[in-house]
């Protein structure tokens, strides 16, 4: 239908006739004129008509998101619009076809919209009509595309794994599906393909990646869909530091095909202790400084009752200091900043201000001249500047600094939206306690190799055990996780032993892959990405729901189609299933 798209003539175009098809973005009348911003998806070409035109009073009829197809010639404009690619040229119309009338939309379709994320929602076709949720989406194709190529190149096989299956092991609760020929039985869908993918390796493959759907039934968030994409990899006779060439390598391609950005490699890496201790998170955005610091030493010597109580019970002291926020921060703010960190469990905040050589603040009259002297010292304090300090269980010190970093960071604006700052996250524990099961459970999941030094200690000392596990993050969201897996079939046992699992409970839950490991298993590990928060962060989207085309709201609805949605008593029979009531 078309000669060019909306996006392609320039200045040299000028006195060539041509077709153009698309929606009508905006019509205004200006001296008699009529100028239509013409939308595809490549972007926009203003379409003018003078008063003695033919199709002047057709044109006028034309209104918003009409689709049309206008004949002219491309001509030189009077006052360019240097802000668009196309603004030097317009197309005088001397042929207009409406292709399909539109009535008016219920949302504004532009990059600035003042719709609820609810109307986006059941509108969604409009929604992705906003050139930049078809900008986010064409991003996430090249994005899946690059990541192809990658793997294609280094011999990886892409093979479907299947989306009915049993319980798979990554902690979130399964959906499940019924099934009519064996009533009473479920599937489970996959909250990732964890078990196929190491028996692609038993089968022998070596080197497996595929870019797969996952289904986890948990509280949505921001970074949280109940559906999302994983780009999965698996690969045989590989230890840590084969996965980190390789996944290093993946993101340099992205950064430099999608971004242009030259990735300095290897990407660093910092213990999982020593992300705790330095950021307060697993997943530290190292893009700006204010790290946590222990300021026991500082503290210890004074009669202040929190901190005597903290250090009794072999809590955590630390503090942050925020350069120059002593005046950003009122006494108001920090009360709100207080009541903030306490959804963190926090008992309090207390805070120092540090101004023409004086301390004042929350905790300053208990402060002597060796506590403000080290304090000084340790935090690097100067004229300025805000400190704020947690004395609290370990737990808790970290999470609530962790947050006040990432949190005082947005507000003070010490974020540079335009880097990416990727870092590995290594040697985590093997285990974390569940208080309310009472027992152990694998923190990633159990196929999770423990170090070789640590493989005699897991039934004895669990607590001390670290994993060849390993976090990717990116500007402080967790993007992958990935592991170096059991491939002795004795370990295996000796793990589902230490989180608990009775043997009737390993085979029901995963006796063929139990099995599976009796028949010669290569040494193994893998890894999985969240394509959409990757895209999320690439194209500097507030959530997930920016990057995935047909998205579920926050209470895990489609407002579009209502699903879910209840069924007919017939499906149900033949299902054999009866809804409580
Ligand atoms: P894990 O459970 O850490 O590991 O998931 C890997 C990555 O998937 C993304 N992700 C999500 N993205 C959006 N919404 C969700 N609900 C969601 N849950 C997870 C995250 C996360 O880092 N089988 C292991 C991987 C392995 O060991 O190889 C696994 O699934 O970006």
């Amino acid at each position: 239908m078309r000669t060019h798209h909306n996006n392609q003539l320039r200045m040299q175009n000028v006195g060539e006739v041509v077709t153009l098809v698309g929606w009508v973005q905006k019509k205004r009348h200006l001296g008699g004129l009529i100028f239509v911003d013409l939308r595809d998806r490549e972007g926009i070409t203003q379409i003018v008509c003078k008063p003695n035109n033919p199709n002047y009073a057709h044109l006028e009829k034309v209104r918003n998101e009409f689709v049309i197809l206008v004949k002219g010639e491309v001509v030189e404009r009077e006052s360019k619009n240097f802000n668009l690619p196309t603004g030097e040229i317009e197309v005088e119309i001397s042929e207009l076809k409406v292709l399909s009338e539109a009535e008016q939309p219920p949302m504004i379709i532009a990059d600035e919209t003042d719709a609820l994320e609810d109307l986006r929602m059941k509108y969604r076709y409009l929604d992705l009509r906003r050139p930049i949720m078809q900008k986010n989406l064409m991003l996430r194709h090249r994005l899946t595309k690059t990541i192809r190529e990658y793997f294609d190149n280094l011999g990886f096989v892409d093979v479907e794994t299947p989306v009915f299956g049993k319980s798979t092991p990554e902690g979130a609760r399964d959906y499940l599906v019924p099934s009519r020929v064996h009533p009473g039985k479920f599937y489970a869908l996959p909250q990732s393909p964890q078990i196929y993918k190491q028996l692609l390796m038993i089968a022998g493959f070596e080197k497996y990646y595929q870019i797969v759907k996952c289904f986890r039934d948990e509280d949505l968030r921001a970074d949280r869909q109940m559906e999302f994409t994983q780009i999965d990899m698996e690969m045989s006779f590989v230890d840590e530091e084969d996965i980190y060439l390789l996944i290093d390598g993946m993101l340099a391609k992205v950064m430099k095909d999608i971004k242009n950005v030259n990735l300095p490699l290897p990407l660093p890496r910092l213990t999982f202790e020593e992300a705790m201790s330095r950021f307060g998170t697993d997943k530290p955005d190292t893009r700006f400084a204010m790290e946590l610091v222990d300021i026991h030493k500082a503290v210890n010597h004074l009669d202040f009752q929190v901190f005597q109580n903290t250090l009794k019970e072999q809590g955590l002291i630390k503090a942050i200091n925020v350069k120059n926020g002593a005046q950003v921060y009122s006494r108001k703010e920090i009360d709100r900043l207080t009541q903030e960190v306490k959804k963190y469990r926090a008992q309090g905040l207390m805070w120092l201000k540090y101004e023409n050589q004086q301390f004042s603040g929350s905790i300053v009259k208990y402060l002597d001249e060796k506590a403000e002297t080290q304090l000084i010292k340790l935090l690097n304090i100067q004229d300025n500047d805000l400190v704020l300090i947690v004395s609290d269980q370990t737990k808790t010190t970290n999470s609530a600094l962790g947050f006040l970093r990432n949190q005082i960071a947005k507000e003070m604006g010490l974020i540079d939206y335009n880097q990416y700052n990727f870092i590995w996250v290594n040697n985590w524990p093997s285990f974390e306690y569940d208080e309310n099961e009472n027992r152990y459970i694998a923190a990633h999941h159990p196929f999770t190799s423990p170090k070789d030094e640590d493989q005699d200690k897991i039934l004895t000392n669990p607590e001390t055990c670290h994993s060849k596990c390993y976090d990717i993050v990116l500007n402080g969201y967790e993007l992958g996780s990935g592991s170096i897996r059991i491939h002795n079939q004795d370990l295996q046992a000796q793990m589902f032993k230490a989180i608990g699992l009775t043997d009737e409970e390993i085979k029901f839950k995963f006796g063929f892959f139990v099995d599976a490991l009796k028949f010669g298993t290569p040494p193994h590990g893998g890894i999985a990405l969240g394509l959409d928060r990757l895209a999320m962060i690439l194209t500097n989207s507030p959530s997930l729901r920016d990057v995935i085309a047909f998205p579920k709201s926050a209470n895990a609805l489609d407002p579009m189609s209502d699903a879910p949605s209840p069924v007919t008593e017939q499906q149900l029979n033949e299902l054999k299933l009866d809804i409580r009531k």
